[in-house]
């Protein structure tokens, strides 16, 4: 049941604490900080490029990954929707690794995709929240989320523990291929440790989003910024609004922001803003100032740090736990759920079973 939570989108945001520390429990070691995967079926130091294949959620959760292999394993990774990559004849090769990203472990495209690798003679593993379910079962190898069953057709918490498995097969990557030292493992694993804690501070402050929420439910459209690995937060941020508040929301690459959507700014347009204190900052910050000017209400999703350093004020500021930017998409992805959800319900929309929409696309 929902026990306590109005919906069950709200519990299963709660409940991010625990299952990310179930999910890094079944590969981080606490004492001698250092990741282990399940025994693969093949040698992860010789894969040279790597395709990730999933739909909605997941496939953000496949962004993030990009960033994080290519930055710690120096390894090629490539990331597609589902129902592109099956019918573009993409071009692979035999004894590549293909990682499919599916909650359910029964989305069609992604079953269909995963098949169409196998033909080919990938290597192939799920990352699914169902043991049993068919991709699972069809891939090489299965590595397991741990958040238990999901109800709410909005993702939550199967995408954090998407992103915590992800974060790990980053690290095993580059111990495998030598290119990550085991001091940086050591301090990764430590920010992933202290993760579950964090997102408790989060959602302690729970109060703070409500009181935005009565604002941007007021707005026709919303627009997500985000840099580096807070581009995909800032997509999944605006696929969670739209899912459940049905306001048109999009997400941008802050640095896309000239290139067009500024266009779009004026005061009916509110702004959120995944800025955590990383060496992209300042960029983004400057974005900021620039829609703050043209008269944008800024939500602004920031550290300490980050929000001292914000010269013109925003209409809310959200302050995070201070972080090692490694794991910021993790606990960014928290608030944007948070808002989403007081979104709905401020709007009175059915969180749970929004309209149109199934919690397993298991058809085309
Ligand atoms: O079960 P899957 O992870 O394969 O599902 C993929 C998408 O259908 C799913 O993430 C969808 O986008 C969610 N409703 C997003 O909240």
């Amino acid at each position: 049941g929902k026990g306590e939570h109005r919906h069950f989108m709200l519990k299963e945001i709660f409940e991010q604490p625990q299952v990310v520390g179930d999910t890094l429990n079944t590969m981080l070691n606490p004492a001698s900080r250092t990741i282990t995967l399940m025994d693969l079926p093949f040698d992860l130091g010789s894969v040279n490029r790597v395709t990730i294949v999933a739909c909605g959620t997941s496939y953000y959760a496949g962004l993030v990954a990009k960033y994080w292999i290519e930055r710690l394993a120096k390894v090629a990774v490539e990331v597609d929707i589902a129902s592109e990559f099956r019918y573009r004849q993409p071009v692979v090769a035999k004894g590549d690794l293909a990682i499919f990203i599916s909650q359910s472990g029964e989305t069609a495209d992604t079953l269909a995709a995963l098949r169409w690798c196998l033909d080919r003679g990938m290597n192939t593993i799920a990352l699914v929240n169902v043991a049993e379910s068919t991709i699972a079962r069809t891939a090489h190898a299965a590595l397991l989320t741990q958040a238990g069953p999901e109800i709410g057709v909005a993702s939550t918490k199967a995408f954090t523990c998407q992103l915590t498995v992800l974060a790990c097969v980053a690290i095993a990557l580059g111990r495998a291929n030598g290119r990550l030292p085991a001091t940086e493992e050591a301090r990764l694993s430590q920010a992933l440790a202290e993760v579950p804690a964090c997102i408790s501070e989060i959602l302690r402050a729970d109060d703070g989003i409500r009181r935005v929420a009565e604002d941007i439910a007021q707005a026709r459209d919303v627009l997500y910024l985000g840099r580096g690995t807070g581009y995909p937060i800032a997509l999944e941020g605006a696929l969670k609004l739209k899912e459940i508040s049905y306001i048109h929301a999009e997400g941008y690459a802050s640095g896309e922001l000239k290139h067009g959507p500024i266009a779009l700014i004026d005061d009916h347009v509110p702004v959120i803003v995944v800025c955590p204190s990383d060496e992209l900052y300042d960029k983004t910050a400057s974005n900021v100032q620039e829609v703050i000017a043209r008269g944008a209400r800024v939500v602004f999703l920031s550290d300490k740090e980050g929000q001292a350093r914000l010269v013109n004020k925003p209409l809310a500021a959200f302050t995070l736990p201070s972080v090692d930017p490694f794991v910021a998409p993790i606990l960014y992805a928290v608030p944007v759920q948070l808002l989403a959800y007081h979104v709905a319900v401020a709007k009175g929309t059915d969180v749970d079973q929004p309209r149109n929409l199934a919690k397993s696309v298991t058809v085309e």
